[in-house]
């Protein structure tokens, strides 16, 4: 099986955690694109979908799933959405399509994280896939030297901008040992919006797709 085909076994598992009724929270990725495309089979029973980036909102609209704000609701009864890297513990590296701050905030109201991967994803320690930071654009030189002291090497995403408008440092040659510390420590940086560590809120349930099938760990 290729590495898509993976993703896409991950993801349309992810369908049997979609509570009937429910707004639910999607996250943004090649291997959400495959959830989404799943849900578009059964819209009819959810309510609809808070989306954690343009991308997929305008993809969730081309299937005319409804498109709910966060605003509007208190809490989701779950959120799907992929990794760059996921640990044994169930923390992860997010942000490789640089919407990690819509995702970490529609995570946060979420009772459930179902995160969806292909077996790559998987690894004993964090931190071999560049780590995202978003950063207010005036202090993007002031966060590159912090990162750089805590031990990282920070490459501006060159030609990219967030949804939100902002900058995406990607910090290279990290190994994290203790990730809800890790990233604890960055968001004390100044001018740091939100960092791809997802340890203090890690993931619930993980689908990871192997070619013998699709592994669930809860
Ligand atoms: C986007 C993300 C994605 O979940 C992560 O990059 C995985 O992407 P893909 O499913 O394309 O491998 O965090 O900001």
């Amino acid at each position: 099986m290729t590495q898509d085909e993976l993703k896409k076994a991950a993801a349309l598992a992810a369908l049997d955690y979609v509570p009937d009724g429910a707004v639910i929270g999607v996250g943004t990725g090649s291997t959400v694109n495959h959830f989404i495309d799943g849900l578009a089979g059964i819209k009819s029973r959810i309510a609809g979908a808070v989306s954690s980036s343009e991308a997929s909102s305008a993809r969730m609209r081309a299937y005319g799933i409804p498109l709910v704000e966060l605003t509007e609701v208190d809490s989701l009864p779950v959120y799907v959405d992929g990794a760059d890297e996921i640990d044994g513990g169930f923390a992860m590296i997010k942000g490789g399509g640089g919407a990690l701050t819509r995702e970490k905030i529609v995570a946060a109201v979420s009772e459930r994280f179902v995160c969806i991967c292909d077996a790559s994803k998987k690894v004993a320690t964090l931190g071999r896939f560049p780590l995202p930071v978003e950063v207010i654009p005036m202090a993007v030189r002031h966060v590159a030297r912090e990162l750089a002291a805590l031990g990282g090497t920070p490459k501006l995403r060159e030609g990219f901008v967030t949804d939100n408008g902002n900058l995406i440092l990607d910090v290279h040659g990290l190994a994290i040992d203790d990730p809800q510390a890790f990233e604890s420590a960055i968001n004390q940086i100044v001018g740091v919006v939100t960092n791809g560590l997802f340890a203090r809120r890690g993931a619930d349930v993980l689908l990871l797709a192997a070619p013998g099938g699709v592994q669930r760990h809860e």
